[in-house]
């Protein structure tokens, strides 16, 4: 069978103000794509849209106001004249400290990484059931293949986002979208910086160039990146939880 190749001509990249977004946004700019970039930074959003060169446009949003996502998918894809590309990168990773069970965080952690993939991404599949074509990108994480006693409210968001993200895949596969989960291993981001304990750390640049290349011949998965992490979550969850609660991690 012949690979394919997806080309992205217009896309949206929800967290594109910083890490594995902007090199996203970057990446498909310098493909020639146009690109709405989202997030809540004004700076960091012109910051990044000036580099872009005429191809990025920005838009200052906050994931968590749900009642904005309508008004503004709109406004977005009629900007672009249309969407062949939405990418959720938008993310949170509070540190939470050994005896810390804060709800306010676990709730923040849960209305960005995955309420927040939902408004968004509720209205991309039927905009792009609709069309007949589409790809839709989340960013999930190796965190989310198992419960860790380090960060429980992000494991379990990054665990939702992938289950809804398969969710949408059922669905929308059979109208012709592309639904992608991407779970990245340990990136090299304003979200890792100066967390201990990192290992086969990439860049942000290595990690959008992997996710569009798979986004592109794909047609619809989940993938780790880079691939090794694979083995680990083999290995994260064939552990009897007799064991896995003994590891500190
Ligand atoms: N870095 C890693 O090792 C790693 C590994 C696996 C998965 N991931 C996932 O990759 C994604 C990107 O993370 P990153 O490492 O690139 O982190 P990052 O550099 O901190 O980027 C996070 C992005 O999310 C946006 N964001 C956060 N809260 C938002 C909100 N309420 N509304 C709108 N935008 C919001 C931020 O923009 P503003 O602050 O301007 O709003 C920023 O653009 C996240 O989902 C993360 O969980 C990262």
């Amino acid at each position: 069978m012949r690979a394919m190749n997806r080309q992205f001509g217009r896309a949206v990249v929800i967290g594109a103000s910083s890490g594995i977004g902007e090199a996203i946004a970057r990446q498909l700019a310098r493909e020639g794509a146009d690109v709405a970039l989202v997030a809540r930074r004004p700076t960091e959003l012109a910051r990044v849209a000036d580099a872009l060169a005429g191809k990025g446009r920005a838009y200052v949003h906050d994931v968590t106001c749900y009642d904005e996502v309508p008004v503004l998918f709109e406004r977005v894809v009629g900007d672009l004249g249309g969407l062949d590309l939405i990418v959720y990168a938008a993310g949170i990773m509070p540190r939470v400290a050994e005896g810390e069970y804060d709800f306010a965080k676990d709730r923040a952690i849960m209305d960005v990484n995955v309420l927040g993939a939902m408004a968004w991404l509720d209205l991309a599949a039927a905009h792009f059931e609709a069309a007949g074509a589409g790809t839709i990108i989340a960013i999930g994480s190796i965190a989310g293949e198992r419960g860790r006693r380090g960060n429980p409210a992000y494991c379990t968001s990054k665990a939702a986002l992938a289950t809804y993200m398969e969710s949408l895949r059922n669905r929308c596969s059979r109208y012709g979208v592309n639904v992608v989960t991407v779970k990245p291993g340990f990136v090299d981001t304003p979200m890792t910086r100066g967390a201990p304990g990192l290992f086969w750390l990439i860049s942000a640049e290595e990690a959008a160039r992997r996710s569009l290349q798979l986004a592109r011949r794909s047609s619809g998965g989940s993938t780790f990146v880079p691939r090794r992490w694979a083995l680990v979550a083999f290995i994260v969850r064939t552990l009897p939880s007799a064991i896995f609660r003994k590891l500190n991690i």
